[in-house]
């Protein structure tokens, strides 16, 4: 006889984990299946600003001293257009809401810490997951193992097999290739006063604090045309010189380089039989406006609150409304995301006068209309759509 659980989680990154905790805090029994061992879940590097919605989720659960406590607040974001800066103070424009910086990879070691802790089941080196009757009892088998679930959720990131177990008649998928590449370095570099997007001629820039003496540094450049891993470390640091508009900025030496792709996808509905999908599984945003994993955590709070609705209050309202609540909020960040994308990026676009105009009006508008400054805080600190 397979084992019993009332949900199998599948995949331990930020959208599982989170789900985990919440539906653990609600006293619904689950089981969650990782792929990979449990270092290298802890050890996964990612870039992380928590916005405020994302950071009230654990607040809400009563989560916040186990996962946020010691967060640094952000206030400013520096925009500087061609060497001129200009510092946009999101929190007095939204009521005060600030996101925190909290490293994605310290998140998932104080989820992870924190289900463990409350004697939660979480299985690292479950291979070859495979999902079965999806509209009856759903069962899920492993190299190892078998359960039978009330409901299973895939949280199994872009790659997993949660999305690939629906029939593909049964989904519509969006793809969106932005035509625009990162490159990125991390060097060892004093670190910007405010987190730093410069918008140029010579392209897009941006550089963030990583840790006192560290900066992370990113650099628009065109897939196809060029090949920055070719770039030698003094042709990078005179482009970030020139795009940034500091001809004093210090060089330092660069420690890692990587290659971030700008794409969006989406995948609808986010729901299929007794299956929900969260987070990268069900959709993909570019790192504009830092949605990522505030997406992904959204994703979980709504279907944690929709699963112990079905389970414990034999009310399935929430569950079945699901898939729209969660892609009305992934549409409105994709639109975002593309938005901004399009304002720091297109200064940078040679052979279009008129997107040039287009993109310093959208800048513009941010210093001079009080409405839209309130409107792109909101943004930013996740709560346009509550
Ligand atoms: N079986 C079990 N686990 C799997 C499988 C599988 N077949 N495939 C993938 N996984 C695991 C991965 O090893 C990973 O730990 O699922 C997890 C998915 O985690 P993420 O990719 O981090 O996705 P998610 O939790 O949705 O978080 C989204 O992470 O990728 C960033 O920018 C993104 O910030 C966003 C956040």
């Amino acid at each position: 006889m397979p084992e019993m659980t009332e949900v199998a989680i599948i995949g331990a990154g930020p959208a599982g984990l989170t789900l985990a905790n919440l539906l653990q805090r609600n006293g619904i029994r689950c089981v969650v299946l990782e792929a990979r061992d449990r270092s290298h879940v802890e050890e996964r590097q990612r870039a992380g600003v928590l916005d405020h919605y994302g950071s009230e989720i654990f607040a809400r659960a009563g989560l916040a001293d186990a996962v946020i406590a010691g967060a640094f607040r952000e206030k400013f974001l520096e925009l500087r257009y061609e060497g001129e800066p200009h510092f946009f103070d999101g929190p007095s424009h939204a009521g005060g809401r600030a996101g925190v910086i909290v490293p994605q990879q310290l998140l998932v070691r104080r989820l992870l810490a924190t289900f463990l802790d409350g004697g939660g089941d979480l299985r690292f080196g479950a291979e070859d997951v495979a999902l079965h009757d999806l509209t009856t009892t759903p069962r899920v088998t492993y190299a190892g193992g078998e359960l039978t679930a009330g409901y299973v959720a895939g949280c199994d990131g872009f790659h997993g097999v949660s999305r690939t177990s629906i029939p593909a008649s049964s989904l519509t998928t969006y793809t969106f290739d932005h035509g625009i590449g990162w490159y990125t370095v991390l060097a060892d570099a004093p670190p910007p006063r405010h987190a730093l997007m410069a918008v140029s001629r010579h392209g897009f820039a941006a550089q963030f604090a990583r840790g006192p003496q560290a900066s992370r540094f990113y650099l628009e450049y065109r897939p196809g045309a060029e090949d920055p891993r070719e770039w030698p470390d003094d042709y990078t640091w005179e482009q970030l010189r020139l795009r940034l508009g500091d001809p004093a900025l210090p060089g330092g030496t660069i420690t890692d380089k990587e290659i971030v792709e700008m794409r969006s996808f989406v995948a609808e509905p986010m729901a299929y039989a007794k299956l929900f999908l969260a987070g990268d599984a069900a959709h993909i945003i570019t790192p504009m406006g830092a949605k990522g994993m505030n997406l992904a955590l959204a994703d979980a709070e709504v279907l944690a609150r929709a699963l112990t609705g079905a389970l414990r209050g034999a009310d399935d309202t929430a569950l079945r409304s699901y898939s729209d609540t969660c892609l009305r909020r992934t549409w409105d960040y994709q639109e975002f995301s593309r938005w901004f994308t399009e304002m720091v990026h297109d200064a940078g676009a040679q052979d279009d006068p008129f997107r040039r105009r287009l993109a310093r009006a959208r800048f513009d508008r941010l210093w001079a209309n009080p409405k839209a400054a309130e409107w792109f805080a909101d943004m930013m600190a996740g709560t346009a759509l509550l």
